[in-house]
Order: C-alpha cells, then structure tokens, then sequence
C-alpha cells in the first residue's frame, strides 16, 4: 500500500484515483482551489462525473506541502497549460529521488517540450515517468476495461507505476519510450479536432477512416523524426488513443471540432466544451516542429488554419483533397519495383 498524491483536481486525475484506493493505496488529492478541494472533501463527487461517488478513502488539500510531503508517488494531473507553474511551485517540496509521472497531454507552445520534458526541466531530482493510452476518465471511473502504458528511461519507474495501477480492469503495460508515448497523446488531439470538424460537416465514415489513417501516417512522420519509436505510434498510446479520442463522445477535442465544423468560432467551440481543448495549444505546437523537423503535416496544416486563420472548414478539405498527386507511402528508390522506379 503506497501513499499516493494526485495533483490536479479534473476527471482524469478522479479516474485514475478511484483505481489507485480500489488497489488499496491512499490518495490526497490536490487542488489550486481551496473551493474546489472543500467541495470535493464534503460531497466526494466531481461536477463533471457527477453520476459517480469517489471512495470514501480520498482526502482532498489545497496544501501543495502537505501533498507532496511523504509520498511514494505523485501523479501530475493537471491540464496542460498549468503544467510549468504547477511544476513550478512544487519545485521546493519535492524530494530528491521523489517518483513523479505525468498523466496530462500536450506539448508546451512556447518551448515545444512535451510534459516530462517540462518536469525533468523544474524537479531535476525527480525520476519522471508518463502514463498514457485511450482511456477516457468517464469509462475508467465505472471500472470499464482500459489499457494504457507507463514509460519512464528508468525501468524501475516504469515498472513501480505499473504495479500500482495495474488491475483486472485497468492493463498497464511497460515502454522505455518516453517521448513517443507522449508525442503519440499529444498529436491525436489534433488529428481529433480534424475528426470533429469532419463530422461537424456532415462527412461519414470514409472521411473519419481516411483522418485517422493519414494521422496516423503524420504522427508517425513526426515523431519518428523527433527520435521516437515507429512501434510506439503504432501502439496504445499512439494509434489505439487516436482511435477512441476521433471516435468517442467523450472527446472533448472531438467535440470542440464538431461545433467549429458546424460554423463555429474556435474561441465559442472552447467556451461551450468548458474544458480545456488541448489539441488547439498542440496544433501550434505540432506545425512549429513538423518546420523545425522539416516533416510535411497537411492535416494539422489544415487544422491550423481553419483555427487560427479563421479558414472555412469545407476549403481546407477542397484544399486536402486536391494537393499534387502522390504514393500513398513513402518507398526508398532502391525497394521500389523495376518499372515504378524515375529511369
Ligand atoms: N479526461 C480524460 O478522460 C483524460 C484521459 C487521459 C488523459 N487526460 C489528460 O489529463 C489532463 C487533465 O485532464 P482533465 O480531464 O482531468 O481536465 P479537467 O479540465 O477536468 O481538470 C483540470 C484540473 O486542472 C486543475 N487546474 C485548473 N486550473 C488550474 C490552475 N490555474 N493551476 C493549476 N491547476 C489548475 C484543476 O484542479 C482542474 O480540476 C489533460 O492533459 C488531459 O489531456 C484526460
């Protein structure tokens, strides 16, 4: 039984609380808002999974010292605009050797460093791991079977979060690649929002299939080049949560990105969510990298664009589907069979 704090009081950081007490760990919560941690500390139900009662085991702080203090674990579980000044503040209670594992998705747009990066930058004494894959709070609170992967460089970590959230209903496998199982959660969000504002425009199934396999093909030309590995893309934490974040009613960037397809303004879409939609922070951040690494990325070129340059949803699909003619893959020379290959 470890002592547990999760800091970050959202629906993710409630889901994966309720399998760390039903594994028979103890959990503080934290908050930056003292209404928000009361409120939970009294009723021990969040407002936005309101049809769920949180074990009575939780506490709830909005005392950063006493969250930190003595804990075997710390899951960072904040949304990902928060991070660094989150980060920040905890910077003075961590301990060193202190476990600490980022949950939360996103790259930052400033520094175009993803979570652990962030965290490896302000708690340099702590060993950081990620813990990520196509799991929607909503489903993982009911206890619905969920899988999803620890990755940390230290095998030790990796395997420590592993033990203690692995369940009969929740799977946690094991990855030493930490920047492509974050790079994989980050990146779907915006192929989501493409998904989204695809269905906001009354495509079908050809259109969603044809999204997430040629995201799929983007996130992988990304991150491969950024040094991740192709398997990983190609595993939970990258094409099985682009999957369920293009599919699920629960996708709040999926959800943002039908309103903007329905003729919605990007900053009405966020306010009507009510969440933090991260894919829009990422589809910066995304486009930044695939120049800085010199990878052609038309959707979230597109995304862009229809986001930040007030571009009508429709031309960006006219513009996607009439780009130059090409190969669906790309294939070395030398593989090519005789007759395809330039004589
Ligand atoms: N919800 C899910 O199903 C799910 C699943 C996997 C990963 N995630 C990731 O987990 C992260 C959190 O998502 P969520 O759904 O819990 O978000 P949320 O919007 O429900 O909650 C965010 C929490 O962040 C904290 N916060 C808000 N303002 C803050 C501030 N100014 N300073 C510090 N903290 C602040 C609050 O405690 C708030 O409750 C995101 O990166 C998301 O992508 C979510």
């Amino acid at each position: 039984m470890a002592n547990i704090s999760v800091i970050g009081a959202g629906t993710w950081g409630c889901g994966l609380s309720r399998v760390l007490c039903a594994n028979g760990h103890n959990v503080l919560m934290w908050s930056p808002f003292e209404e928000e941690a009361a409120n939970l500390r009294s009723t021990h139900i969040h407002p936005n999974l309101s049809n769920v009662v949180l074990p009575d085991t939780m506490d709830f702080t909005s005392d950063l010292e006493k969250a930190l203090t003595d804990k075997e674990l710390v899951v960072m579980a904040v949304a990902s605009p928060y991070t660094r000044m989150t980060a920040e503040k905890m910077s003075r209670y961590i301990a060193p050797g202190q476990r600490v594992v980022t949950v939360t998705k996103g790259i930052e747009e400033s520094t175009l460093k993803t979570q652990a990066e962030i965290l490896e930058e302000l708690l340099p004494t702590a060993v950081i791991g990620a813990l990520s894959g196509p799991t929607h709070a909503e489903e993982v609170i009911l206890g619905l079977p969920t899988t999803i992967v620890s990755a940390s460089e230290n095998r030790e970590m990796a395997e420590y979060v592993q033990n203690v959230f692995m369940a009969p209903n929740f799977r946690v496998y094991t990855s030493p690649d930490v920047l492509g199982v974050e790079l994989g959660g980050s990146l779907k969000n915006v192929i989501a929002l493409a998904a989204g504002i695809a269905a906001g425009l009354g495509y079908g199934d050809n259109a969603m299939a044809a999204l997430i396999t040629r995201g799929i093909h983007e996130m992988v030309g990304l991150a491969g080049r950024m040094g991740a590995s192709y398997e990983t893309l190609y595993g939970l934490s990258g094409i099985g949560d682009l999957i369920v974040t293009c599919e699920s009613k629960h996708s709040r960037n999926r959800k943002a990105g039908v309103l903007i397809g329905q003729g919605m303004s990007m900053q009405d879409a966020m306010k009507e969510v009510g969440q933090i939609v991260e894919g829009v922070y990422s589809a910066k951040a995304a486009l930044t990298l695939s120049q800085k690494y010199g990878v052609n990325l038309p959707i979230t070129n597109e995304v862009n664009k229809i986001l930040f340059e007030g571009k009508d949803p429709g031309q960006a699909v006219m513009d996607l589907m009439t780009r130059d003619k090409k190969m669906e893959n790309f294939v070395k020379e030398e593989e090519l069979p005789r007759e395809w290959k330039d004589l």
